[in-house]
């Protein structure tokens, strides 16, 4: 593949998704970066599709000129003596001009304020106005009409849209050079890095603008540009190559995302030279301070610093006996003055235990670690919580921390790339689930969800979810995705993987829509119908494909909310004793007479006492136990019925077979879309879909054969076990 941004697929923004846009006359009011983005991609669209653009003020030149437009083509310039047809779409911001008549009556009685990213569409059905408080919504606001295509244009009442989560994040587990044993992208499935290559920056800005417009038009608006894991040359992207990261910043900048840099805790030391790192010590806090001036004196709208520290080997403040508060705070005093954040990793747990030891539980170690530092850490600081407790596995309770930090600014992290899901070779729509895990109420139905704690309005809506109380939205830590992207031209790996870098941009904009509906969107915009044979029936099987694929992974592979029962170390298909004696804290204990993990107060590891009531008590009751998580919280014999009337072990003979058989009906309906789709698509996710069966069968194997073997209870329907 070339560097060009030309070659790649332009997922969820082809230009066929502009068609209704472009054949409008649309007048623009405002000026600014953000604004000149704007009135690139109308004025794109317009060339294609007959419409016009116009500005007030005219033609206004650009703050940043920009090295290229949409689509990585020139830049377009609008001509300041444009004819000027009426306009029937207005993109306005609200002081920028007066709005006329018709556009003052759409919207009269719509005066609150929309907010730094929000926008309000009306119209009379002749007329569209698209009004915003800031830039920033204009170009949220256009996205939303391509995404709507010709209904953007109908007759409609007022309607305002805000993001949930003022924060939108996507972390890059990118190295700069090529790890060892991690590779170019660490739990990467789409080739290269799109920043990084072989020790350099790529320079191959064309497609980090394109990518940059794939984030606007989901709504993410910021990415951490290298990997957790910082080695040699990652550290130093905070120092001498603060360039590189400069003109990743300057290149995303037109599209509204702000950008991250992952930092060693060691910096001090392996770039400035100090003896130790020590958070309370005057010479690194100095240190430190004149870091961040620097990154601010070349990125003035930086987003901040993400930090694993003390996890995995990684280093952080245990080595000079302080703890995460106060090395998240010595990082965020820094940031603060310039309006940066960190991001500081809750993913802390002991990787070197004896598997003999029974006491230490891995699930418990993110709350008793951070807990006793509620309220604690500065306002700039947020904690970033694994959604689960253990490591995004494909099924995993809600982490208990994410209700018990009232006082401390709390993001959620989810991962779009499929390590634990399939690898971007198995079809995996993750939207189901992360709806499923912001829509979680720790304190019961009628309390906040996990989307709340994440937009930081929690405790105004509840006060049973903490003392801290009253935290404005803007208080909330958003949504971390570890994003799923690399330099494969269909920035994927899996083309349809796309699907789960749209949907979390979505549901990080607003938790509360329906996966299966944002899957339709990104349908059909992906596949918009003037470009498939039948688009009815490519709507339908993409649907029939993806919709459930998240349940359909889960059941071939680890039953019950059990985990872990991968390949250590690149951990791809089965192996159920893979990590069963290793130090990593991952076990599921099968023995002959059973299987799972007691994690209850009463006789077990008291993991279940980390939630708040009800789910304390329904974890900890075997009866009460959700059957999904069954093996998660409870050891039980294989013969245990669980609610659904079946018994553990003919649950899992059951949903191996029927996982498998599920795959099969996947890679039957694909192939009806043979002639339908782009032949290079199609090609890709059938030859994806061929090694998903092989796999699901190794899976359905290997799991069946090791529990038959283990129990000694035959299958009740006689199906082949080996
Ligand atoms: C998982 C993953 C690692 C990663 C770690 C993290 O353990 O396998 O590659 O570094 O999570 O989230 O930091």
């Amino acid at each position: 593949m070339s560097d060009g941004a030309s070659t790649v697929h332009p997922a969820w923004l082809p230009a066929e998704a502009f068609g209704a846009l472009g054949r409008r006359h649309t007048l623009v009011h405002g000026t600014g970066l953000l604004v000149d983005t704007v009135v690139d991609e109308v004025a794109g669209a317009c060339g294609r599709y007959g419409g016009t653009v116009r500005r007030v003020p005219a033609d206004v030149p650009a703050t940043a000129p920009s090295p290229v437009g949409p689509a990585g083509g020139p830049r377009r310039h609008v001509p300041a003596t444009a004819p000027s047809p009426p306009g029937d779409l207005l993109l306005a911001l609200r002081d920028a001009a007066a709005l006329p008549a018709w556009a003052r009556r759409l919207t009269a009685g719509a005066d609150g304020p929309l907010g730094d990213e929000g926008f309000l569409l009306a119209g009379s059905g002749d007329r569209t106005l698209l009004l915003a408080d800031a830039p920033a919504g204009l170009l949220y606001g256009l996205f939303h009409l391509v995404r709507l295509g010709r209904a953007a244009f109908d007759a409609r009442p007022v309607e305002c849209h805000r993001p949930a989560l003022a924060r939108r994040m996507l972390d890059h587990w990118d190295n700069v050079d090529v790890h060892p044993v991690t590779g170019q992208v660490e739990r990467g499935y789409a080739g290269g890095s799109i920043f990084w290559r072989d020790g350099a920056a790529r320079g191959d800005l064309a497609r980090v603008r394109e990518y940059g417009r794939l984030l606007a038009a989901c709504g993410v608006n910021a990415v951490a540009v290298n990997n957790v894991n910082v080695h040699a040359s990652g550290a130093r992207l905070l120092t001498e190559r603060l360039g590189d990261v400069a003109a990743i910043a300057d290149t995303l900048r037109p599209y509204g995302v702000r950008v991250h840099l992952s930092v060693t805790f060691a910096a001090p030391v392996v770039l400035g030279g100090l003896p130790n790192a020590d958070p309370l010590d005057a010479a690194v806090r100095a240190w430190w301070a004149a870091a961040a001036r620097r990154v601010y004196d070349r990125i003035p709208d930086f987003g901040g610093y993400v930090v694993k520290a003390d996890s995995e080997g990684q280093p952080g403040p245990f080595t000079y006996g302080r703890d995460h508060a106060d090395g998240a705070n010595l990082l965020a005093a820094t940031l603060a003055p310039f309006g940066g954040v960190v991001h500081w990793r809750a993913f802390v747990y002991d990787h070197r235990q004896d598997w003999r030891d029974r006491s230490t539980d891995r699930a418990r170690a993110a709350f008793d670690h951070f807990t006793p530092l509620d309220g604690r850490f500065r306002d700039n600081v947020i904690l970033q919580v694994k959604h689960g407790p253990m490591d995004f596995q494909v099924r995993e309770p809600v982490s208990p921390v994410l209700a018990a930090m009232p006082a401390t600014r709390l993001a959620v992290e989810v991962q779009v790339t499929q390590e634990y899901t399939g690898q971007q070779r198995h079809v995996c729509y993750l939207g189901p689930w992360w709806s499923e895990i912001l829509g979680f109420a720790p304190w019961g139905p009628q309390g906040p969800t996990v989307a709340d704690v994440a937009a930081g309005t929690a405790s105004t809506r509840d006060p049973r979810s903490g003392a801290g109380g009253g935290r404005s939205a803007t208080a909330g830590g958003g949504l971390v995705g570890v994003s799923n992207v690399g330099d494969d031209p269909f920035w994927t790996g899996h083309p349809l993987a796309q699907a789960n870098l749209y949907a979390f941009g979505r549901l990080a904009w607003d938790p509360g829509l329906d996966p299966v509906a944002v899957l339709d969107e990104w349908i059909r915009l992906t596949f918009p119908p003037a470009t498939t044979g039948d688009p009815g029936l490519v709507r339908r099987t993409l649907h029939a494909v993806l919709d459930g694929s998240w349940w359909t992974y889960e059941r071939y592979t680890a039953p019950l909310g059990v985990g872990f029962m991968v390949r250590p170390g690149h951990h791809y298909g089965p192996d159920v004793d893979g990590y069963e004696y290793t130090p990593w804290g991952t076990y599921h204990f099968a023995d002959r007479d059973g299987v799972g993990v007691d994690r209850t107060r009463a006789t077990g590891t008291g993991f279940t006492g980390q939630y708040p009531r009800p789910w304390s008590e329904r974890y900890e009751d075997l009866h009460g136990c959700p059957d999904e998580l069954l093996l998660f919280f409870h050891h039980v014999p294989y013969g245990h019925v669980l609610r659904s009337g079946r018994t553990v072990i003919q649950h899992i003979y059951d949903t191996h077979f029927a996982g498998v058989e599920q795959v099969e009906a996947m890679r039957g309906q694909w192939r009806r879309l043979a002639g339908l789709v782009d032949p290079a698509l199609y090609a890709r996710v059938s030859e994806r879909l061929d090694e998903q069966r092989r796999c699901a069968a190794e899976w359905r194997d290997q799991v069946n054969s090791y529990f038959l073997r283990k129990s000694g209870v035959p299958d009740e329907h006689g199906r082949r076990i080996w």
